[in-house]
């Protein structure tokens, strides 16, 4: 470390380049943390920042939150690790059963895992394993990991099957449903019969709903752009799965752990009990653990050891995890989300009248997506701009990136405070007006997805 603190971020970055893999990051801007707290980042030459990113929802409860910081350097004094393949500890032994308890319905079981990615792989395995069936259904624009399993599960940028397939066999992909781009004269039913029609084209054509294992959906879609899919159409894809003795699964490594103001986001859609549910990112405030939890029979239908991890619930990641839950409760931050979430959106939409390129404001508690578009009517995107818009905030102490290039990805560290929610507001506002009068000038080269 002492060698390098001659070199400024961008020199840091530049020299990083040559040994971190192309694949390993998408680029945005020079941005090397050297410490964070709450939901301010301060970058190695001490520049503060306010995050609205919460690395990629893997922060909810903030930065260095107390409860957290105590949790792991008690348990990493006591115990850094053992393997649950063999043994047994205690952080993961009351973790398992608090899971078990939080996940929606009752009679859970708990797999404990390293990241999202194998979370979701999981997902593939007990579903194929307790149905005896082979095909899983997932989603166009969804992001479920980096594994070859969740990799082909995914459907939101060409880089993630290009070049590396074949990829795993069985994964069918129909589009979910997009309330922004409606077709002329539609209203929301209409997009919702529209995009149950595509989910159900495939079992008329080529797909035997009777070899079909598992719909994987994320509520509340995230990396595509956040959007939150028609409670209505929830519940055609959820009756259509229990007509069909097909599970129903979803994927809230982004949209869990109290980011949309619910502790999972299914539960913004009444009486949807998931079978399978996978969880990651936040649930160690960023700590590699992850872990699908579904249904007891589900979960019995595979045995030891189809989904071992030497490294899985790590005791100092479990601990974390417990200190994580600790907080979303005692700090109350499922209220918080709620009530700031429902601030920011008036504030965006109060943008949106001055600003026409923002095109549509989705706000589901503190997790946004602003969609950034060439014009209203046409709704073409505007990655051009969008970069801007991101790149100005960040020169004004602002951590804002885009998704799919065009939209804001709003998701702050649930404990951001109100000043520093309205000073980041008003930063992402000024930010609008300098690239509409095109007086960003960042560096050439593409940023972003
Ligand atoms: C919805 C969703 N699922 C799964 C993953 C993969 O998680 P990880 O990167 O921890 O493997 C992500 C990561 O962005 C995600 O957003």
């Amino acid at each position: 470390m002492a060698a390098e603190a001659h070199l400024n971020a961008h020199e840091l970055v530049t020299r990083e380049n040559n040994y971190l893999a192309t694949a390993a990051r998408i680029n945005y801007y020079d941005l090397v943390i050297d410490h964070a707290h709450g939901a301010i980042l301060t970058d190695v030459e001490g520049h503060d920042y306010i995050d609205l990113l919460a690395s990629a929802s893997a922060i909810n409860v903030g930065h260095t939150n107390a409860r957290v910081v105590d949790a792991i350097q008690t348990q990493a004094a006591r115990l850094i690790h053992y393997t649950p393949a063999y043994f047994h500890h205690q952080p993961e032994q009351q973790l398992a059963e608090r899971l078990a308890k939080l996940a929606p319905g009752d009679n859970n079981e708990v797999a404990f895992g390293n990241s999202g990615s194998d979370a979701n792989d999981a997902i593939i395995k007990f579903a194929r394993a307790y149905t005896g069936r082979q095909y899983i259904v997932s989603y166009m624009d969804a992001y479920h990991g980096s594994t070859y399993g969740s990799m082909t599960l995914s459907g939101v940028s060409l880089n993630m099957t290009r070049k590396m397939a074949p990829l795993l066999p069985g994964v069918v992909h129909v589009p979910y449903p997009d309330l922004y781009r409606r077709l002329p004269g539609e209203d929301e039913h209409d997009v919702v019969m529209r995009a149950f029609a595509a989910f159900k084209a495939p079992f008329d054509s080529y797909l035997p709903v009777e070899e079909t294992a598992c719909v994987l959906i994320e509520p509340i879609q995230g990396d595509g752009g956040i959007h939150k899919a028609p409670t209505e159409y929830i519940q055609l894809v959820y009756q259509f799965c229990q007509q069909h003795g097909i599970l129903f699964a979803v994927d809230e490594v982004n949209q869990g752990m109290g980011r949309t103001g619910k502790m999972w986001s299914i539960e913004r859609f009444p009486n949807v009990r998931p079978d399978l549910m996978s969880v990651g990112k936040s649930l160690a405030s960023g700590m590699p653990l992850s872990a699908v939890i579904g249904r007891r029979a589900v979960m019995e239908s595979l045995a030891a050891p189809a989904h071992v991890f030497t490294t899985g619930a790590n005791p100092v990641c479990c601990a974390a995890s417990l200190a994580t839950l600790d907080a979303l409760e005692a700090e109350h931050l499922l209220e918080k989300s709620l009530v700031d979430g429902a601030y920011a959106e008036k504030r965006f939409l109060d943008m949106q009248q001055r600003h026409p390129k923002i095109g549509d404001v989705r706000m589901y508690g503190l997790d946004g997506g602003i969609e950034l578009v060439q014009d209203p009517v046409s709704k073409t995107p505007d990655p051009e701009f969008a970069s801007d818009v991101i790149y100005d905030a960040f020169q004004h102490g602002v951590v804002i990136i885009t998704l799919k290039g065009n939209i804001l990805r709003f998701q702050p560290p649930l404990v951001i405070t109100r000043p520093q929610l309205d000073r980041a507001l008003l930063v992402l506002d000024h930010a609008l007006t300098a690239a509409e009068n095109g007086q960003v000038h960042r560096p050439a080269g593409k940023i972003g997805w």
